[in-house]
């Protein structure tokens, strides 16, 4: 049929034909804007556009404030109103460092009184503007900046013409649209978008954005929606307001939801069993950062279950369950001097970029690491490039990239030493690995190194240890192993150069301090590779003694949740090694205690020998929590009741296990005692 045919035809027919037009424009305009999938061409969408507007023009009645013909429309504001956010938008606190993200939790298995594993959902930090959207029975009604968190500005006209902000929420099959929906996310730039945008207005004689949130930024508090509509911004959903209401019962199936109602969520969102996982998660995000068509500051990381959400609560600012782990943001570039190559204390070759000194982030750079080989050949590298810089957190500087555009071709390939630059020794690449190694077990470069991160703060921690004075007792011959470390004498420490009396008493004391550490801080101390401060604790937890770890093969490592191949090897090799038990027993011998950690995870534990069932609603835990904490502790949970189960757990409105247990004459508690038994 034909438009004209329409037009001629009553005014139902024309609604309806309204609201087909506008119902597969939607549809379209999500699988183009929001699931980058389109299965209609271009053409063919401008055609179907076209008709809705002629049919609009023709009934003006008859338009909808979902037409896709509203994107971009209305006068221009005088000046923007505010709106009142029902839920405070707060921000997130911040980590800067691994140790942070372990601290964070640590935060919360104190708050929570629990242990228990939590499961965590990451996602990429986009670096825009926080907007909130308000749908009511289903359509797009208000939309406001986050403002002062309490109070924002009124945005809706703008936020209308951005395509992935649906106007009308998408169809829920046989379910109706919640009655009123505050959704949230962030309105940002791409980067090529960025580039494009900079680029024209150059050419217009116009002043450039600084950077890609600037241009958001500018580009949503115009007073004129029809500019607004002319910048490339994009949307990117990440939570509501409130989710209780919602058929979700955590962030994962809260952002599938969103998703399913036609938001566009950021595919690299993931979902980690424990804070180990967070950490690799971030450092591989870290990794895509630069592959990315967005700019990103960092990974958002949210507590994934709503009901501990809830406990959790939220401080003056900041939810407590949620942290943002952020990326380095300054960079720099400079030349690249020269590459010298350091043995580190694995015998790990390290090549070092030798830079003119730079300012990053506020601090001079002159040496950055390259890592490995294979990264300074990804890299591709070569001595006299300009090279990016970039200070990653609030320590290690490093080079991103050369800049090609800068080569003049005077530049000089980098070579691999064969040889180990301390000791000589023919250096040797095992198989899989991408680490280059002098496999001389004296090298000396290594055994200082050893001794150093003993000594230094992710090993012992030492006071009076520090990396000079390890250099001067190796260099002076006063040791050689960890174990001589208990053999210092204060007179000889004394008689050192720069040593007094006193700061040889105070090593000495430090020292004796040091005779009785923790599991944990023992195996992160003995340096063994692969093995962590993170790795440490894991082992320590499980193992809870020593001896115990000692009398471990390679399956019972890999049997930990955290632990690789390559680390269960390593550990193996290392326990495995007639040195390395000699050393273990001279330093039992020289009084060095390791302490057993107090509560073992595995076949002991305070729970061990008891098996629970739970009947009715838990009022402070989730079962799940609950049955995490009783694993943990080495208890077990029965699936049913029968002779085998130890104690029957009576929640809320309990069910006929109750009546059974009795006859079974079973031990049964109440929630509170069972919370007695579970904390520590
Ligand atoms: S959650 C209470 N998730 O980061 C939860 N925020 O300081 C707070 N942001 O203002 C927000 N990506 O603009 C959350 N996936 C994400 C985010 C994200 C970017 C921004 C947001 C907020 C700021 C937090």
């Amino acid at each position: 049929m034909t438009q004209l045919s329409f037009l001629n035809q009553g005014k139902d027919r024309v609604r309806t034909r309204l609201q087909a037009l506008r119902q597969e424009l939607q549809q379209h305009a999500h699988r183009y804007h929001v699931l980058d999938a389109p299965t209609l061409a271009d053409a063919e969408y401008d055609r179907l556009f076209q008709e809705l507007v002629a049919l609009e023009q023709q009934h003006p009645e008859l338009i909808t404030a979902d037409s896709p013909t509203q994107r971009v429309g209305g006068t221009p504001l005088a000046k923007f109103a505010t709106v009142p956010h029902t839920v405070p938008m707060l921000s997130l606190e911040n980590a800067f460092a691994a140790g942070e993200l372990v601290d964070f939790e640590e935060r919360l298995f104190r708050f929570l009184q629990s242990r228990a594993p939590i499961a965590y959902m990451t996602e990429p930090k986009l670096d825009g503007l926080a907007v909130e959207l308000v749908y009511e029975e289903g359509l797009f009604t208000l939309g406001s900046t986050r403002g002062d968190g309490q109070v924002g500005e009124e945005i809706s006209k703008n936020l209308k013409t951005i395509p992935t902000i649906p106007l009308r929420l998408l169809a829920q099959n046989g379910e109706e649209a919640p009655k009123r929906l505050e959704v949230r996310g962030e309105v940002f730039i791409g980067l090529a978008d960025f580039k494009r945008l900079n680029d024209e207005r150059g050419k217009a004689g116009e002043s450039l954005f600084a950077n890609p949130r600037n241009a958001a930024a500018g580009s949503l508090r115009q007073l004129d929606p029809k500019i607004t509509a002319t910048r490339p911004l994009d949307f990117y959903v990440y939570g509501v307001s409130d989710p209780t209401a919602l058929p979700c019962a955590n962030q994962q199936e809260l952002l599938k939801y969103l998703g399913s109602l036609g938001f566009k969520v950021n595919p690299l969102v993931h979902l980690c069993r424990n804070i180990t996982e967070v950490i690799d998660r971030f450092a591989e995000l870290r990794e895509q950062r630069s592959t990315l068509s967005y700019d990103i500051d960092g990974m958002v990381v949210k507590v994934n279950d709503f009901a501990l959400q809830e406990r959790l609560g939220a401080k003056a600012r900041s939810p407590r369950w949620a942290i943002a782990a952020k990326f380095p943001a300054s960079q720099a570039t400079t030349r690249l001097r020269a590459v010298e190559f350091g043995v580190g204390r694995t015998g790990a070759i390290t090549p070092v970029a030798i830079l003119e000194p730079v300012q990053v982030g506020g601090v001079m750079v002159s040496r950055a690491t390259l890592h490995n080989e294979d990264e300074l050949r990804r890299k591709g590298l070569m001595l006299g490039d300009t090279v990016l810089v970039q200070r990653a957190g609030d320590v290690i500087p490093e080079v991103i990239k050369p800049i090609l555009e800068n080569r003049t071709g005077r530049e000089q390939p980098i070579c691999m030493p064969r040889s180990c630059p301390e000791c000589g020794f023919p250096l040797v690449r095992a198989g899989q690995e991408a680490i280059t190694r002098c496999p001389n077990p004296e090298c000396p470069a290594q055994r200082v190194r050893g001794l150093i991160h003993f000594a230094g703060k992710s090993g012992m921690d030492i006071d009076g240890l520090g990396k000079k004075a390890v250099q001067q007792l190796v260099s002076q011959g006063l040791i050689q192993d960890i174990p001589d470390i208990y053999q210092l004498k204060g007179e000889n420490l004394a008689a050192l150069d720069g040593w007094g009396e006193k700061s040889a008493a105070n090593a000495l004391r430090a020292i004796e301090a040091s005779r009785t550490p923790s599991l944990a801080k023992f195996l992160a101390a003995l340096g063994i590779w692969h093995v962590g401060e993170v790795t440490a604790q894991l082992l320590a937890r499980h193992f809870a003694s020593l001896p115990r770890l000692l009398l471990a093969g390679e399956a019972d490592f890999l049997h930990l949740e955290g632990i690789g191949e390559q680390v269960a090897t390593s550990l193996v090799d290392y326990f495995q090694d007639p040195a390395v038990r000699e050393m273990l027993a001279r330093l039992e011998a020289l009084g060095v205690r390791v302490q057993d950690e107090k509560q073992a995870l595995e076949g002991g534990g305070p729970l061990a020998g008891s098996v629970f069932l739970f009947t009715g609603g838990l009022a402070h835990l989730s079962r799940h929590e609950a049955k995490a904490r009783i694993k943990e502790l080495g208890g077990q949970v029965a699936s049913g009741i029968s002779r085998k189960v130890t104690h029957l757990v009576l929640g809320d409105n309990p069910g006929s296990k109750l009546t059974k247990a009795r006859e079974l004459g079973l031990t049964v508690i109440t929630e509170d005692e069972f919370l007695r038994l579970i904390s520590r």
